[in-house]
């Protein structure tokens, strides 16, 4: 017998879609018959992450069966510590991503509206429509956030602006006085959220540091990540900087074992290696100039990314690019969900994996045409 729900959703509830992640490689040796997949879908760190990190794991497991602490006090002192920030600024998250929806899910009432660009990171949108309140979405300017755009969005019920910096899925970033001026205009009552998940892989001299602006605009949030540079995806780890009084709203709506042990001990043993993460930065600066130069041989361009991951212009169809791709085995982004139907993103992988990636792309956009 077909038995139906018959309790409604909330109203905020029922027009979501359901986050798209990368395809996961397992799906594509099903799908296809594959043995060999390369997954360039997710801004994962190609190289792992460090071995301090794996040891630490390890021998925390062994205390796997006591709860964490759940504000993670040791890893934001560490943090605390690093970035000359006090550490009562900040809140260890489940993944940045548990950030962004603490933030809403404490901040956005219904009616209220979040700026942000169009296109940018999808769960601020989503975290936002989750709690009533309404996107405010400003038009990239070549794949750039307009700030003039957002700051004139500003209306009497804007509550919070999200810049994502460098921004996903384009990878640019927003020059540094430009950055510096709009933080100066946006109304102290508006919370200005600042996403630098990316913040690591940036070494452009025109890059905002905004940590030492924390202290004279209490309005503003930096958020950064584990699961980049640290290769911590898959154990969730995350952080958030803000004043101290936003970081106890916050901790009111948090499960209370948010951060788990296991991403607690990874997240501390891999601030203690450096070389690891600007190895890691190197490396991924080296693989995306030669990337960029590969595509413009095959007679395509990107936006000019900062980041691990390249926005590739196609003039055709992204999804039939991704699809001809998945069939070669190799898995990237179809733009068309992120916004740029003519696109791809891809990841920058290990020097290998690009290689695999623009022979792949080679037989597509150039089929017949002699290997470099
Ligand atoms: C811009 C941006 N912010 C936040 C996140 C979330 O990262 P995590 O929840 O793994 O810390 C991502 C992940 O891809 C991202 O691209």
């Amino acid at each position: 017998m077909q038995v139906s729900v018959k309790i409604p959703t909330r109203k905020e509830i029922k027009p979501l879609g359901v986050y798209v992640p990368g395809k996961p490689i397992e799906e594509v040796k099903r799908e296809f018959g594959l043995t060999d997949i390369i997954k360039l879908a997710s801004n994962e760190n190609p190289y792992g992450c460090s071995e301090l990190a794996t040891q630490a794991v390890v021998r925390e497991m062994e205390k796997c069966a006591l709860y964490p602490e759940g504000t993670a006090p040791e890893l934001a002192a560490k943090l605390s510590a690093r970035l000359g920030v006090a550490p009562e600024y900040f809140i260890i998250g489940n993944g940045s991503d548990e950030i962004i929806r603490l933030l809403t899910r404490s901040y956005i009432a219904a009616g209220d509206e979040a700026i942000m660009a169009d296109v940018t990171f999808s769960r601020y949108e989503t975290n936002v429509l989750i709690e009533g309140g309404v996107p405010v979405t400003v038009p990239l300017i070549d794949g750039v956030h307009d700030l003039a755009g957002m700051l004139k969005a500003i209306g009497s019920r804007t509550k919070m602006i999200f810049v994502c910096n460098p921004n996903n899925p384009t990878g640019t970033i927003v020059g540094r006085s430009e950055l510096l001026a709009f933080i100066e205009q946006v109304p102290s009552h508006i919370m200005l959220v600042i996403d630098e998940a990316y913040y690591e892989y940036v070494s452009d001299p025109d890059y905002l540091q905004t940590v030492p602006l924390l202290a004279s605009h209490p309005n503003l949030v930096i958020l950064r990540t584990f699961s980049k540079i640290y290769g911590l995806a898959a154990l969730r780890a995350g952080y958030g900087m803000m004043h101290p009084s936003i970081v106890q709203e916050l901790i009111k709506v948090k499960e209370p074992f948010n951060s788990n042990r296991m991403a607690q001990a990874a997240a501390i043993a891999s601030l203690d290696d450096a070389a690891f993460a600007a190895d890691c930065a190197r490396r991924n600066e080296a693989a995306r100039t030669k990337l960029v130069s590969e595509l413009k041989q095959l007679g395509l361009s990107c936006y000019p990314s900062h980041a691990n991951f390249l926005m590739v212009k196609l003039g055709r169809s992204g999804d039939d690019v991704f699809h001809s791709l998945l069939a070669q085995g190799v898995v990237v982004r179809a733009g068309s969900l992120l916004g740029y139907p003519d696109t791809i993103r891809v990841s920058i992988g290990t020097e290998q994996d690009n290689q695999v990636f623009i022979e792949a792309l080679r037989h597509i956009v150039a089929p017949g045409g002699k290997p470099a």
